[in-house]
Parts: C-alpha cells; sequence; structure tokens
C-alpha cells in the first residue's frame, strides 16, 4: 500500500510523513532527498545535474547517502534547498528519479513524501493527501528550524513554491482524488491522525 504525501515546501510534509509511517508500520520514503543529492553533486562538481543523475547512488534511511558520503545535513542549507527546484525541473532529472522511486515502491508498504507522488510516481496510491498550509505560517517554521528570519525565508519560499508550480513536467498540483490537508494551526498529532484514520481499508 502506499500512502502519498504532497504539498508545497514548509507545509509540514516531512514531520507528518515520518509520524503516519511510523504510526502504520510503513516505510518513509523521501523523494526531496533524491533531488537535494542531485543539486549537491551538481553544486560541489560543478557538473550539469542531468550528466551526474545516471551514475549518482543515492540511499534514503536514518540517514541519507550519495555515493556513500553521509550527507544528511548537507542537503538542507538554503543554497542547496534553491539549487534542488531548479534541478527537480530538468526532465532528464524528473525521469530518472521517478524511475528510481517507483521501483522502491512496487513492493511493500511506503508513505511516500514529494510534489509529484499522487500524480506521477504513484498514481494508483491507495490514499493521496495533498497538504497545504499559509505562506506566513509556513516561512514562520522554516525559519524557526533553520534560525534564521522569516522574511528571507518567506522570499525563498515563494520562488521555490513558483517554480515547482510551474515547471512543464510535473508540476506541484494536487491530483484530483487527493484529499487536502490545511495545516494551518493544527497541531502534528492531529494531522497525523486524520491520515491514519484515513488509511485503513483503502
Ligand atoms: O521536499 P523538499 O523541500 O526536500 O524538496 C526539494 C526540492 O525538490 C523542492 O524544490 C521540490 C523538489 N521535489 C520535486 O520536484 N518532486 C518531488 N517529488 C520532491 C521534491
Amino acid at each position: 500500500m502506499v500512502v502519498a504525501i504532497d504539498g508545497p515546501a514548509g507545509a509540514g510534509k516531512s514531520s507528518v510523513a515520518q509520524a503516519v509511517a511510523a504510526a502504520l508500520g510503513f516505510t518513509y520514503l523521501d523523494t526531496g532527498a533524491m533531488y537535494r543529492c542531485v543539486a549537491l553533486a551538481s553544486l560541489r562538481r560543478g557538473r550539469p545535474a542531468a550528466e551526474l543523475t545516471p551514475a549518482l547512488e543515492i540511499s534514503l534511511g536514518e540517514r541519507v547517502l550519495m555515493d556513500g558520503e553521509d550527507v544528511t545535513e548537507a542537503i538542507r542549507t538554503p543554497e542547496v534547498s534553491q539549487r534542488a527546484s531548479q534541478v527537480a525541473a530538468l526532465p532528464a532529472v524528473r525521469s530518472a528519479m521517478v524511475e528510481r522511486q517507483r521501483s522502491l515502491l512496487r513492493s511493500g508498504d511506503w508513505v511516500a513524501e514529494g510534489r509529484d507522488i499522487g500524480t506521477v510516481v504513484a498514481p494508483d496510491a491507495e490514499l493521496k493527501i495533498f497538504l497545504i498550509a499559509d505562506p506566513a505560517e509556513r516561512a514562520r517554521r522554516r525559519a524557526l528550524e533553520l534560525g534564521c528570519d522569516a522574511a528571507s525565508v518567506l522570499a525563498e519560499q515563494a520562488a521555490r513554491d513558483d517554480r515547482d508550480r510551474s515547471r512543464a513536467q510535473s508540476p506541484l498540483r494536487p491530483a484530483p482524488d487527493a484529499i487536502e490537508i490545511d495545516s494551518t494551526g493544527l497541531a502534528l498529532e492531529d494531522v497525523v491522525a486524520r491520515i491514519v484514520a484515513l488509511a485503513p481499508g483503502r
């Protein structure tokens, strides 16, 4: 079974998806971490992302490994976030990542988080959630996490959201059968409980 959780940056997808996976005993898949690895490799090596992608080894779990190196923290910088949103718009990068994600999701039970899980990666997912939140609240949460100011996070977030929504391939949008949850003003546990309650019997 696949639970797909999509939505814009900072809507709380990662915390929600990890908690839902733990509650259901499913495996958590952070597809954003894959695009972040491609971005980091391209920044470090100064080579086009599309060229690097085929040979790049990415392993996701407690820690994120890129070609065997632990990059769990290195992929979370603002610079990598911006580059990730750019490389995620490249068709060659997307098709390679989508193929890897589909092959992981083929067996077992998953909670997969991203932008296009319900629309492209796993259109047959048994449960699809589109998680949104007020942009100012999203920026405030991210700023708290990163320890920087909310205004600059808001500007960066808007640029990233725009790029994620307007790209030609797999733009960020809810699947027609996705259930939209607005997490503004809701506690993490409430969002998780709602999703877990929707999961059985699907
Ligand atoms: O969820 P995140 O912030 O870690 O994602 C990093 C970037 O990757 C973000 O700009 C959107 C992109 N992304 C994507 O296009 N498709 C996905 N399935 C996951 C992430």
